[in-house]
């Protein structure tokens, strides 16, 4: 999901693989690898050096993108974290927030509230892609090209417009709805169910389905 550019960083890099991948795959700008620990910024160091592309990287120790030179890289990721502290990430380097970065986000909880922070936050999700590994990944490219409207529905599964021709889009849609079907008939059978969240999981579920039937 990577264009070739002015540079990239790989926020919380740990082992470096993502940099050291485009150095050997024919990424030509700047590359930073960073991190919050020394611990694994070190590994990444010692794999760039035997692949002998230590000088091709830059690695920075640094809380998300605090030492993140902005006028030499174009682009941004950060993979492998909870939602809650990639939004914290974001919110700290206001200068991200401009049409010159694309971010390419792999959330491993609460892709929601990545999607919400982007589409209220002026960007627009331009890819979003599935992977399976066990696990369902989602990755989610976003460029600042203005806020763009998204169903309840879609916070939860990805814009449908990015995710209908993803082969695991209807296994991925029927994961969801199997999930918010549970919640809804678990908030039900609750003495006094919150009607707040009972609507949402109607909203959700409705969005969901909605795109199921379009699919097939
Ligand atoms: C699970 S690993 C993910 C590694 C890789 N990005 C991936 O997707 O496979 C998370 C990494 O993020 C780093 N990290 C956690 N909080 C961070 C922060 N605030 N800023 C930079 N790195 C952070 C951790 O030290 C760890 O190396």
């Amino acid at each position: 999901m990577t264009e070739n550019g002015r540079g990239l960083i790989d926020v919380g890099t740990d082992h470096g693989f993502l940099p050291l991948f485009l150095a050997q795959n024919g990424y030509t700008g700047r590359l930073y690898a960073s991190d919050i620990n020394r611990m694994p910024l070190d590994s990444a160091i010692r794999a760039a050096r035997e692949a002998s592309l230590e000088e091709r990287i830059g690695f920075l120790l640094s809380d998300g993108l605090d030492a993140c030179p902005p006028d030499e890289v174009d682009t941004i990721v950060i993979a492998g974290m909870g939602g809650d502290l990639i939004c914290r990430i974001l919110d700290r380097a206001e200068w991200c927030l401009d049409k010159r970065y694309t971010l390419i986000l792999q959330p491993m909880t609460k892709a929601e509230v990545v999607r919400y922070w982007l589409v209220n936050n002026g960007f627009t999700l331009t890819e979003e892609k599935l992977v399976r590994e066990g696990f369902l990944y989602q990755i989610i490219k976003a460029k600042y090209l203005g806020n763009m409207p998204l169903t309840d529905a879609e916070l939860f599964s990805g814009a449908y417009k990015n995710i209908r021709a993803e082969t695991l889009a209807g296994e991925w849609l029927d994961e969801l709805i199997v999930r918010f079907e549970r919640e809804e008939r678990g908030l039900l059978s609750a003495g006094k169910p919150e009607e707040g969240r009972v609507s949402i999981c109607r909203s959700v579920l409705r969005g969901l389905r909605q795109m199921k039937g379009k699919l097939v």
